[in-house]
């Protein structure tokens, strides 16, 4: 959808031409020609020069670089840079800056360091916007808009702290209800009036979760509104223009999954550490691919080469940058983006990477590269476009589960949530099976397999929704520390895993959290499937009672030794596995394993360990990419048949691919 205009992969990067004198700007247009560049982001952060006072705009150097970006056939994506306000508006509004979780009132300075609820932010970032979308409705240019920059600042001010209390009204309408709601007998926080209500704060309310996770979502609706008072005036003014912000996969201030539905497409920022295990950064691009039921995604930045802000920022090898744009193509993306055009002068920026380094030429390896790339996308056209993953498995990822578990004292500060679903992405993705990342809440028919790990909060709903995806044939499988609170971290009553224990058909009774560097053994009653012999568990083991489900697993030792630590309970047409421990991954894999054989789930294809492959499919035909993070040459066994689309040649047999190679191929079944 949002490829009406330019019909082939986006590509290009962040372009901040202000930061540069206008001599460089044609240089720029011939290197973005050389690199075959289609769309420029800009201004991204430019407010300060656009409107220079309160009552005065200025376009002129704007519609100058859009018109030459539009005599060398460029496209934007039109930024609003509303990310960093000028000086001027933080000193007459003293209500645009925040204050942090210290409780200290913020001075002028750096980005996104605005408070969301100031009113006067509100007000001149969506002015803003509307006069640029005044401005350039009919540019030829005008592929996209790209509001604010990568949004996040939670704040603790007073005009927050009283947003606070209206948006509680809304949600609990009593303060009775609210102190229900948030156990506020216990240390004697009950409240007699909503302004006794303060936000939590490191000088104030640190732990009280129930509190911290309302005082989360109410600063997730804030910004958001913020965000929508930029789209909405956007809206009125470009209904078929595409809008979107960028996301940073998992960037826990905010709940991505409530803003989805408010982007016409989903774009992130993907800089991945390069010690990063490949898979975590497909989980990245799962994710942003499930905010929006599988619709393509943007990737709107990713470096060509180094950041500046880790603390060591090493260069991408060769080849890598190539196969890692590939990367985020097959799990979805549309564009590949970069940060940025030219490498800036100054500022704190000035050590990371981009397509044109200080020395402002070509014939550096990292252009090269990129420019080599520009050509190959290029010759894609569309054949890619709005092409979609058929994915047989689901992972449930829910960011207020994150939240809660986090907030929870206890039972064990070793629970990692993000970690975990990583952990069972990867021993799907290690077999290159295809999973969606999707919340709890998603339309689960299509699935075979449901994968719930650390389901600690279950709010209202969904316990009855995976009911009915397992009384209809589904496969469910729930980790440990699963249906313990409702969704204001309030303990179930009814025994975990509370509203999931008919479906599980377990009670567990207590968990034990074990010791740094401890493990229990977990023990096969018989082989099912891959899953045979001992394992190994750590972090949390759950001391559970059978209530219709079967032990597949025991513990092997500790006082629970023999107490179930896998259960399997059929349910309708479908069934409902546990998981009482933290499984060491050999488990994990042969437990994810058995239940994908089960369901005939197999691979596109069978690859040597350290090559991934995923499948795009789009009017019945598949593309299936292949692409070699191992680092060394690998030989393949190719089925009668393919074609590289990248190569145009004809594969079949055994076929070598080399280190950090990718092949899109077709021919293969979809
Ligand atoms: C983010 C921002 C960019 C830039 C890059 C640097 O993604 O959106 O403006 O600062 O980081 O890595
Ligand atoms: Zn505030």
């Amino acid at each position: 959808m949002i490829h009406d205009k330019l019909p082939q992969i986006w590509y290009g990067a962040d372009y901040n031409p202000d930061q540069w004198p206008e001599e460089t700007w044609a240089e720029d247009m011939r290197l973005m020609r050389l690199a075959h560049v289609n769309v420029a982001t800009l201004p991204v952060f430019s407010w300060a020069l656009l409107q220079p006072a309160e009552d005065r705009y200025e376009f002129a150097w704007l519609d100058r670089i859009l018109g030459l970006l539009a005599d060398n056939g460029v496209y934007a994506c039109l930024a609003t840079s509303t990310a960093a306000q000028p000086a001027w508006l933080s000193l007459r509004f003293p209500d645009v800056l925040p204050t942090g979780w210290d409780g200290l009132k913020r001075r002028h300075g750096g980005r996104v360091n605005f408070c969301p609820s100031s009113p006067n932010y509100r007000r001149y970032s969506s002015a803003l916007a509307e006069e640029l979308a005044l401005r350039y409705q009919d540019h030829p240019t005008l592929v996209a808009w790209h509001i604010a920059n990568e949004y996040g600042n939670h704040c603790y001010c007073e005009l927050c702290a009283e947003g606070f209390r209206q948006w509680l009204k809304e949600r609990h309408g009593s303060l009775d209800a609210l102190n229900e709601a948030w156990n506020n007998n216990f240390w004697s926080h009950r409240f007699y009036a909503w302004q006794e209500i303060e936000p939590p704060m490191a000088i104030g309310e640190r732990g009280n979760s129930p509190m911290l996770l309302d005082y989360d979502r109410f600063q997730n609706q804030a910004i958001l509104e913020c965000y929508l008072g930029e789209y909405r005036a956007i809206k009125a003014i470009t209904p078929e223009v595409a809008i979107t912000t960028n996301f940073m996969s998992q960037f826990k201030p905010l709940n991505y999954a409530a803003w989805a539905p408010y982007l016409d497409v989903v774009s992130f920022d993907s800089y991945p550490r390069p010690d990063l295990p490949m898979s975590d950064v497909a989980f990245n691009h799962e994710q942003m691919r499930g905010l929006k039921d599988g619709q393509p995604f943007m990737l709107m930045e990713q470096t060509p080469s180094q950041t500046n802000w880790m603390p060591r920022n090493p260069l991408k090898r060769p080849g890598v940058m190539r196969l890692q744009s590939y990367q985020a193509v097959a799990h979805g993306a549309d564009t590949v983006m970069f940060f940025q055009w030219r490498r800036a002068r100054g500022g704190p920026e000035k050590m990371h990477g981009a397509i044109v380094d200080h020395v402002g030429h070509e014939h550096t390896r990292v252009f090269q590269e990129v420019q080599e790339l520009g050509a190959e996308l290029e010759s894609l056209g569309d054949t890619l476009l709005d092409s979609r993953q058929e994915a047989r498995v689901a992972l449930l990822f829910d960011w207020e589960n994150w939240w809660a578990i986090d907030y929870s004292s206890g039972p064990s500060a070793d629970l990692n949530y993000i970690g975990l679903c990583k952990r069972y992405y990867h021993a799907l993705w290690q077999a290159n099976i295809a999973v969606d990342v999707v919340r709890p809440e998603a339309h689960l028919e299509g699935y075979d397999l449901v994968l719930a790990p650390m389901l600690y909060m279950v709010r209202p709903g969904v316990a009855d929704h995976l009911k009915t995806y397992v009384r209809q044939g589904g496969s469910l499988l729930v980790s440990f520390l699963s249906g313990l609170v409702d969704e204001n971290d309030m303990a179930t009553l009814e025994g975990y895993p509370g509203e999931l224990r008919e479906l599980l058909g377990i009670w567990v009774e207590e968990f034990d959290p074990l010791l740094k560097e401890e493990t229990r053994g977990v023990v096969m009653r018989e082989p099912w499937g891959r899953l045979q012999g001992d394992y190994r568990a750590g972090v949390l083991c759950d001391l559970l009672h059978l209530e219709g489900a079967v032990a597949r697993a025991t513990f092997g030792e500790s006082f629970y030794a023999g107490r179930p630590a896998l259960t399997v309970n059929e349910y309708g047409q479908g069934k409902a596995l546990y998981v009482a421990a933290d499984v060491e991954d050999a488990m994990l894999r042969d437990l994810l394993l058995t239940l994908c054989d089960e369901r005939d789930i197999a691979p596109a294809l069978e690859v040597p360990d350290g090559v991934e492959v995923t499948q795009r499919i789009k009017e019945g035909r598949g593309y299936t990419f292949v692409l070699n993070h191992s680092g060394e040459e690998q030989t393949l066994r190719l089925p009668k048949g393919c074609r590289d689309l990248l190569s145009g040649q004809a594969l079949e047999g055994e076929v070598r691919l080399a280190a950090h190679d990718v092949w899109i191929l077709e021919g293969l079944p979809a």
